[in-house]
This record gives C-alpha cells, structure tokens and sequence, in this order.
C-alpha cells in the first residue's frame, strides 16, 4: 500500500486531457510539488506552455482554488518521451519523485503510424519507467485505456488482457504492450488506470480535446459540410446510415470524475493493480448519435446492420469513421468494483442523458474546440 509519501509527484502529458486534470486535481488534493514533464514547441518552451495550458483549464473546469497553486507549485521538465531519459539532463532532474502519473501518449491508431505510436506509447512508457525507477518512485500509474480489451464484449473485468481476443488497432495494441511492462517494474505499487472515452468537465463541459465522443463530432461536421457543398440540403431529408447497433454502450466519462478516481485510489493507498475508471451509467449509442446529429442540425441516423445496406453517401461517412467503426457494433460492458471499492459508489456514477450529451456537444460547438486544440497544439513535435 502507497500513499502519497510529502515527495514531489511526476506528471507526463500534462498539456493533454487527461494528465492536465490529473495534475490540477494533484494540487488540489495534495501539499508536495508536481513536476510536469513536457514538449517544447517550436513556439513556446515547456516552461512557459505547461502553466499556461494548466491555468487555461484550471480556469474552463471552474477549479479556481488552484489557480494560485501553479506558479506556486508546478515544476516543469521540458523533455520528451520517445528519447533516452525522457531527454531530460540529469542535473535538471530532481532529487526524487514519490508517485509517478504516466498520461502521456500517441492517440493514433493506424497502421501507417505503427512505428510513431509504439515509439511514444511503448518505447515511451519504458523510458517513463526508468525515470520513476531512478528518482525512487513508490508508485507509478500508467494511464491506460479501458477498450485495451480489443474485441472482447459483454463484461469486462478489471484483469489484464488476454491475447486470445485482438486488438482493434493499433494503439489498443500499443496499450496492451505498455500494461505487460508496468506490470513487470520493481516499483512498489503499480496501478494501471483505464479509463472509458473521456469527455469534458462534468459542471462546466469544457473538453479541451479532439478525441473519442469529440471526434465524432468532427468527422460528422466534415461530412455535413461536404455534403452541403455536393448536395444542397440532402441532410435535412435523408437519415445517413451508419453500420452499428443503436443499444452498443458507449462508456463516456467525464474527465473530472477521471482525475477525481485517479487521485482518490493514490490517497487512500489502492494497491497496485488493474482499475476501471469508467461510468456505471454507459450511454446508449443510439442515444448518443441522436444528441449528436441534433447538435448539428441533421436527422437522427439510420442504423444499418449490413455494409449493402449502404448507399454511396452513407459509404462515404462510413470511410471517415473508420477509427470509431468497430466500437459501434462491440458492446462492452466494465465492471469498476475495485475501483468502487476505494472511491465509493457514487463517484462514477454519472447519469448521461441525451440532453446532457447534447450539451457537451453544443458547448464543444461553441468553443471551437477544435480549432482551439489544434492550434494549441500545432507547433508540438510529432503532433
Ligand atoms: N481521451 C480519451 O478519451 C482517453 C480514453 C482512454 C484513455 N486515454 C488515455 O489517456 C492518456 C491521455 O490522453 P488524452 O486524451 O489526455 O490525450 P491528449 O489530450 O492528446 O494528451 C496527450 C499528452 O501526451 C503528451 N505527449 C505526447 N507525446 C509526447 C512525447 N513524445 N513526450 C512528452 N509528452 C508527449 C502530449 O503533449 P503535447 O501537448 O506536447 O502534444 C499531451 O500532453 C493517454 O494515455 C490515452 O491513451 C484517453
């Protein structure tokens, strides 16, 4: 059992969703140092982008008793995974590290980037790992996934993944590779966190992210406006068939009850281990495509369970789905109960509703989010 021990805590990805709320809710919740391990740009140092990017969601998730904590107590390593030591200089390396928070990765996932993404999400975890080994890290928690299972459906425990299902891509792959090696380091307690398709901030729905649920939204926004620029308004009278099954779980999770979890199973000292943090109110895919074609203005789909059932336009929305197309027909269902048993019930149970998605939809619409990540982001290496 590790508990936060008063050393500093190490953060990868923190200019990233999951790791940025991670490290604020680190401030929030504990006295020591975070660390911040990240890229310069070709723009912006490390140093300068990190707080920056923290303050800017610190401020979007209404956490506004953190804000003085970043000047305050963030530290920032500008470094980079794929490189021997995290490319960080010893003499700029602290003297040790408690607790290690491993968020940072590669989120693509074709086969075309296998080389990049098991550079970043396996290469990377090892030279994570060695860092934690060498600051005299106590615990290390590799940020994971919960869909590392593959194809496996119905219920799905919180066990390692067992080769006798594949993978669907390559970056499940990637993650599947980075469990089997935590798994192995001589670190007292490990944790591996899987966490379901992450959305923005259960109060204020700011998602300063592109993926899962909000990649949706931008291959349907797309499409729309190709579609518009062939077709006039086409969309307003045909349903768009989409190959899935409507009654498919889709596991969205708001970031914040993310971070909260995390947190939580490192305070009350979890031991080291598999765990879920997923939403024990899964949202419907029907549902959830319904809010979203709502959000944008265009009739609910049709749900087709035959490729032949496809006409040309459907096909075409079809090709840019690609990533999302094998978990509209997988249904999953996870079982969270270690990870219920350390942070109580009530924490992962958030009941989304159609509306409620709507309105994530609607405000990620708003924000630009888009725009916004890329731009943040563009200058980053390898990005
Ligand atoms: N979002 C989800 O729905 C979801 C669901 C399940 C699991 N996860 C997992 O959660 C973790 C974080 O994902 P996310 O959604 O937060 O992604 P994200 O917003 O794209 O953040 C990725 C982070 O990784 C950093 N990074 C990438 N390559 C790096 C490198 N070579 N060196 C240093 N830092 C690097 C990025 O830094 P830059 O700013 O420099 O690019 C960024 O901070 C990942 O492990 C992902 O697999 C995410």
């Amino acid at each position: 059992m590790t508990r936060p021990d008063g050393r500093p805590a190490l953060v990868t990805g923190a200019t990233g969703l999951v790791g940025g709320a991670i490290a604020l809710e680190l401030l929030r919740r504990t006295e020591a140092d975070v660390y911040c391990l990240a890229r310069d740009t070709s723009r912006e140092p490390a140093a300068r982008r990190v707080p920056r990017l923290l303050t800017r969601a610190a401020a979007d998730y209404g956490m506004d008793d953190v804000l003085d904590e970043i000047p305050a107590r963030v530290r920032v390593l500008s470094g980079d995974i794929t490189e021997p030591g995290c490319g960080v200089p010893d003499a700029l390396l602290p003297a040790e590290i408690g607790e290690v928070w491993h968020a940072a990765a590669s989120l693509k996932y074709r086969d075309r980037d296998r080389a990049e993404i098991e550079l970043h999400n396996v290469t990377g975890t090892r030279h994570v790992a060695g860092l934690a080994l060498r600051l005299g890290a106590r615990a290390l928690d590799l940020v994971s996934t919960a869909y590392v299972v593959g194809e496996r459906t119905g219920l799905i425990t919180e066990e390692p993944v067992t080769a006798d299902r594949p993978a669907n891509n390559v970056y499940e792959d990637s993650k599947r590779a980075a469990e089997a090696l935590v798994s192995e380091l001589p670190v007292d307690t490990v944790r591996i966190l899987r966490p379901g398709i992450v959305i923005g901030h259960s109060e204020t729905l700011a998602a300063p992210t592109t993926f899962g649920l909000y990649s949706f939204v931008d291959e349907l926004t797309a499409f729309r406006t190709k579609v518009e620029a062939k077709l006039g308004n086409y969309l307003d009278h045909y349903a768009i068939g989409i190959l899935g099954d409507p009654a498919t779980r889709g596991n969205l999770v708001p970031v914040d009850t993310v971070a909260t979890a995390a947190v939580r199973l490192s305070l009350v000292g979890a031991p080291g281990g598999i765990y879920h943090l997923t939403n024990t109110e899964a949202s419907r895919l029907g549902e959830a495509l319904a809010a979203l074609t709502g959000a944008l203005g265009i009739r609910s789909p049709r749900w087709v369970s035959d490729r032949a059932e496809l006409n040309s336009i459907d096909a075409a929305l079809s090709e840019r789905l690609e990533f999302q197309a094998a978990y509209m027909l997988q249904d999953k269902v996870f079982d969270a109960s270690r990870t219920r048993r350390h942070c109580g019930d009530g924490l992962l149970t958030v009941p989304l509703s159609p509306e409620r998605i709507g309105e994530y939809i609607t405000r990620y619409l708003k924000d630009g989010a888009a725009e916004q990540v890329v731009a943040a982001r563009k200058a980053a290496p390898g990005v």
